[in-house]
């Protein structure tokens, strides 16, 4: 099939290559010349596992190309919609300039027939007010939201959990729906489950997800403030929990909380869409699931504070981690980074390392020290602080040769990925978030 894909960041960039891969013939289209002349050459534009092959055998293929004229979606049959709706600055509402501007530039382009697929995540609503602009084209719209993780992008894109396509009813909606299962026939023929919706439903799906996941991460931080107070130990209890098959382990995992680019501003968005529904009380307890995750930050900050005796000014800090999570170079929200900038504002000398994330890190806060190399990093630390478990912190960094580069054996947890029995043992005082 040939397909356009507009919008080549995270979701698009990964969404070509893949299709691509399971043998469509596509075109990626974005403003951003820098970024198409990247992918032209088969550049990937950022980090993401896989991504880098996947584009130099795509482009060799012949089947995959990039550009920034829109005009060239005219070839195209099925048409993918993946700009980013960040939050509008100064309010919690998604920001949705970018999705009007591929589907306004798009129209002229469009033949009668065509499927114009959303992908984006956007508020409920969005869908039906886009699409009688595409339908007086001859066209159709569905929304088919995405449900990638940074960092497994490729795999979650071509072998998801789930398809969901929300279509419009009638044989307009149900001829839509053939159309992206023969899209996606490679995950259909392994029995991936194909939900076909309405448009609200298939919007809700997607703010939902992240709302139930954002919810999970700060119940089980909500239960580690309570652990501080009981010296109760956080990691077993949610080892306990997590054996019960109802509740499971994933996403219990107790830190600094969650960033990135989609699950904080995604709740957000969707208490702004509620309210402006007038049923803001439905998912009032996302304010709360914000607030939660936000104190963890403080916290963790607040930690080192008292393990350096209660004031940082002047004390080196080293911080083990920038990205929002491991496998990625986003720092999008990132509680990591938020936490250095932190210590920072309160007077720490502090070194950042991350294996992939430190020149985006650098770009948005420049004041921070970063030190490429993370045993140069260590070097003369007061005070170390993990917030992003990568496995070059998790696993392979040594306490015993660690402790002979720092000037200070503190380290504060920020991810309770460290053994704290081995970091004692190796003679560093341990903290960790909701242990004792
Ligand atoms: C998320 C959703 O998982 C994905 O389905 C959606 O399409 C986009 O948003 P992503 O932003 O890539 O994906 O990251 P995710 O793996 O969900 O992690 C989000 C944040 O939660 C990270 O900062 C991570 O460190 C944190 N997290 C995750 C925890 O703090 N604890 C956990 O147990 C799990």
């Amino acid at each position: 099939m040939r397909l356009s894909v507009i919008g080549c960041g995270y979701l698009g960039a990964v969404h070509a290559a893949a299709m691509a891969s399971i043998g469509h013939e596509v075109v990626g289209i974005d403003v951003d010349e820098a970024k198409i002349a990247m992918l032209a050459k088969g550049k990937a534009p950022f980090f993401e596992p896989g991504l880098q092959e996947l584009l130099t055998q795509e482009l060799e293929s012949g089947r995959l190309r990039f550009t920034t004229d829109l005009s060239e979606a005219s070839s195209a049959t099925v048409h993918f919609i993946g700009v980013g709706t960040p939050q509008k600055a100064g309010s919690y509402s998604a920001d949705l300039r970018f999705v009007n501007a591929a589907v306004d530039g798009l129209l002229p382009y469009l033949k009668p027939g065509d499927i114009v697929a959303g992908k984006s995540t956007v508020p409920v609503g969005t869908a039906q007010e886009l699409a009688p602009r595409i339908v007086e084209t001859g066209a159709t719209l569905v929304w088919n939201p995405e449900f990638l993780r940074e960092g497994f992008a490729v795999n979650d894109t071509i072998a998801p959990d789930r398809l969901v396509a929300g279509v419009p009813s009638g044989p307009e909606g149900e001829r839509a729906a053939d159309v992206l299962r023969e899209v996606y026939h490679t995950a259909i023929a392994t029995e991936t489950p194909f939900l076909v919706t309405d448009y609200a439903t298939a919007e809700l799906v997607k703010v939902s997800a992240n709302a139930f996941l954002a919810t999970k991460i700060s119940f089980i931080n909500a239960m580690a403030e309570i652990a501080e107070v009981t010296g109760a130990d956080v990691t077993q209890l949610a080892d306990a929990l997590g054996h019960d098959a109802r509740i499971g382990r994933r996403f219990l995992g107790a830190g600094i909380g969650f960033g990135g680019g989609c699950l904080p501003k995604d709740i957000r968005a969707f208490s702004a869409r509620a309210e402006e529904l007038g049923q803001g009380e439905s998912v009032s307890f996302l304010r709360e699931v914000d607030a939660i995750n936000l104190r963890r930050r403080a916290r963790a900050a607040q930690l080192v504070v008292d393990a350096l005796g209660g004031d940082v000014h002047g004390k080196s800090v080293t911080v083990l981690g920038a990205a929002f999570k491991p496998h990625s170079d986003d720092i999008r929200d990132s509680p990591a980074l938020d936490v250095a900038v932190r210590l920072h504002g309160l007077g720490a000398r502090v070194t950042v390392t991350d294996p992939e994330a430190i020149e985006n890190a650098r770009r948005v806060q420049p004041q921070l020290t970063y030190v490429a190399d993370r045993d140069e990093a260590l070097a003369g630390a007061d005070a170390v602080l993990v917030v992003t478990e990568w496995d070059e912190y998790r696993t392979q960094l040594d306490p015993t040769a660690a402790g002979d580069l720092v000037s200070g054996k503190i380290v504060v947890d920020g991810r309770n990925c460290l053994d704290p029995v081995r970091w004692r043992d190796a003679g560093w005082q341990y903290f960790g978030m909701g242990r004792p």
